[in-house]
């Protein structure tokens, strides 16, 4: 169950999250078809290697990641007994990790719901505190498909893009609306207009 929920949702929220992004903010979408032009024009140059080699597609990737990730938190049960800043937690005590608020939280993100692909370049990500993005949650219990997700999801994105934009249309709900369960579900279907490029 937890391969078809956490695999399979997971990554069509991405999915959804990233076309509805770059519908929105169209300079963003023709950066990252400028680089998809540039590395990987046609079908058959969609591989390992050529993903890799995209750094604003990973930078796309992350924030669409950081504004809605699809997991809106973790979980973790305290092992031992501590205290953190004068909290006492208690073994077997149950703790959230709010991925969600985190990554919209304005003291790590100024101008939180800008969608900012800027953000993740190297010489940004660098001295930040790397727990204040958590989408894929963090420590020897960090999902196992991201790795996997990430290839995935790109080489979606790069293959959708080869051959049409996204684009807003008069049905698009701005902001769309997001479920209320802990997986960031869509609770009503989206609607976006798709141009074929040539
Ligand atoms: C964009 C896609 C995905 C996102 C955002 C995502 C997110 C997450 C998060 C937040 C966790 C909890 C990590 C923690 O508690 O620290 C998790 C765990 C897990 N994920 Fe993913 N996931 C994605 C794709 C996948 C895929 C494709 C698979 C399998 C093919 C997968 C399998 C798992 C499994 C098995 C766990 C439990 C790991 C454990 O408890 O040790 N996930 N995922």
């Amino acid at each position: 169950m937890i391969f078809l929920s956490a695999g399979y949702e997971t990554t069509a929220a991405l999915l959804t999250y990233a076309s509805y992004l770059l519908a929105s903010n169209p300079d963003c979408q023709d950066k990252l078809i400028a680089e998809i032009d540039d590395i990987a024009p046609k079908r058959d140059d969609v591989g390992y290697t050529t993903i890799s080699k995209m750094p604003y597609l990973d930078q796309v990737v992350c924030e669409v990641l950081r504004i809605y990730p699809p997991g809106i938190l973790s979980d973790r049960e305290c092992g031992e007994t501590c205290t953190y800043k004068g909290y006492k937690i208690e073994k077997g005590l149950q703790i959230w990790i709010p991925t969600f608020t985190i990554q919209r939280d304005p003291t790590h993100w100024p101008d939180p719901l800008k969608f900012n692909p800027e953000r993740f370049t190297k010489a940004n990500r660098e001295g930040r505190n790397p727990f204040t993005w958590l989408p894929f949650g963090a420590g020897p219990r960090i999902c196992i498909g991201m790795r996997f997700a990430l290839m995935e999801a790109k080489m979606a994105l790069v293959r959708s893009l080869q051959v049409v934009r996204f684009e807003i249309s008069p049905l698009t709900k701005i902001p769309p609306d997001v479920g209320n369960t802990s997986l960031l579900s869509k609770k009503s279907s989206y609607t976006l207009k798709i141009v074929q490029r040539h």
